[in-house]
């Protein structure tokens, strides 16, 4: 017997209040940011997709089908897990949302099936997707793996060379791995390929965004499809805490996915909202409002415009911009983006990964750095409650660390 773990079953996440973060409407606007700045020859391709997406996210069908395959596939929901003795040592309650526990490994995972399963619904043959520290290659091989799409994966030849357990389980799972040599050679070029090669092959394709940016409606869609790290958090949260609700909710930042994911789930409640950037990487604090990726944001740039150079310990986080609806919630105050540096993300690895057992990703590792930073000061003042977004497992970062220790 045969079972469609995608057909319909009980949406978990359907029909919830939007508040702030709601549809941004055609023009794909958060305030001044977001958009569509792409050549004319992909405006068809963005518009075909949003049709396709309000189509499938109003369709209860589709979002039940999701919500089934996320949870016998990917292995939802993920635990709260609150911690014991790390909380103990800092004075404050730490709780992680563990999308290390998803399936492949990462948050990236409810993002790439949902897209996966409406580039079918669209009859689109071709994943493409373009990665830096790998997580979403191997999510979106995976998925295609899943749904019997081809895949192919851009990725710069610097990220090829830290998280090469990465590429070779996106090999086996059967994707093609297109090393790319220009520029940084990291996460922004293979960006700039894959919007290429989509150009070029539009009609079968669906580029397979890996993060809150790009042209809209990916910032849009994208956090909708990892908005169930939030409303699952919310829920957990409320069993869990005496009074319902942390008091400040912590993600790390790339181009912004999982911090959406969860901000999405609290962004009505009175919980400060803390997006941790690298600070090599950080486009809130650093940049300036700018055109990347087919989006506007804040981007790192010279006095110019030319795009500077992000740099992280952690190959999913130096990307110079950042999504664009991050923009908007710090222009309006509702979120704040510190960052941290190299060293700190090192040591917030292994105090954790001795304290609790948890080995994080290095990514993931900012938001807890900020917290072992802050724990104790006015930022964080103690007996706070605090909600960390584990975004991912830490064993893609094994050979990095083996040389940095
Ligand atoms: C484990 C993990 N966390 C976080 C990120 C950053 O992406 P985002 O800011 O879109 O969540 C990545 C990106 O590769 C990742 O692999």
């Amino acid at each position: 017997m045969s079972i469609d773990i995608s057909t319909p079953g009980v949406d978990a996440v359907a029909g919830r209040s939007r508040s702030l973060m709601a549809d941004p409407g055609s023009a794909g606007r958060f305030g001044q940011f977001g958009g569509r700045y792409v050549p004319e020859s992909l405006v068809p391709a963005c518009e075909q997709l949003e049709a396709g997406f309000r189509e499938a996210w109003a369709d209860p069908a589709f979002r039940s089908g999701l919500a089934r395959t996320l949870s016998l596939y990917a292995g939802r929901p993920t635990p709260v897990t609150p911690t014991l003795r790390l909380s103990a040592e800092l004075g404050v309650t730490l709780l992680l949302k563990r999308e290390d526990l998803a399936h492949t490994g990462s948050h990236k995972i409810n993002n790439v099936l949902g897209q996966a399963l409406l580039a079918k619904r669209m009859g689109k043959v071709r994943l493409l997707a373009e990665t830096g520290a790998g997580q979403h290659g191997v999510a979106s091989a995976t998925a295609a793996a899943l749904l019997g799409l081809e895949c192919v994966v851009f990725m710069g030849q610097r990220d090829i060379e830290r998280q090469e357990l990465n590429v070779f389980r996106m090999q086996l799972l059967g994707a093609t791995v297109v090393p790319v040599h220009s520029g940084s050679r990291t996460l922004k070029d293979a960006c700039n390929e894959a919007l290429r090669n989509w150009v070029s092959q539009v009609d079968e394709t669906h580029y397979c965004a890996g993060s809150v940016m790009g042209p809209h409606p990916y910032p849009w869609m994208v956090r909708e499809f990892q908005r169930v790290v939030g409303e699952e958090a919310r829920e957990q949260c409320a069993a869990l805490l005496p009074q319902g609700q942390p008091d400040v909710v912590v993600a790390c930042i790339g181009g912004g996915s999982n911090a959406a994911g969860t901000f999405a789930g609290f962004v009505d409640t009175n919980a400060r909202l803390v997006g941790v950037e690298a600070a090599g990487g950080a486009a809130i604090s650093s940049g300036a409002p700018g055109v990347l990726h087919g989006y506007r944001s804040r981007v790192l740039q010279d006095e110019n415009g030319q795009i500077l150079e992000a740099h992280s310990i952690s190959a999913g986080l130096d990307y110079p911009g950042i999504g664009p609806e991050h923009a908007h919630l710090a222009d309006i105050g509702r979120a704040e983006y510190p960052s941290v540096t190299d060293e700190e993300v090192v040591a917030a690895v292994l105090r954790l990964a001795r304290t609790e057992g948890i080995v994080s990703a290095l990514e993931s590792a900012h938001a807890l750095a900020w917290v072992l930073r802050e724990a104790g000061t006015p930022q964080l003042p103690t007996d706070s409650t605090v909600l960390v977004t584990l975004s991912g497992r830490g064993d893609k970062d094994a050979a990095q660390l083996v040389e940095l220790l």
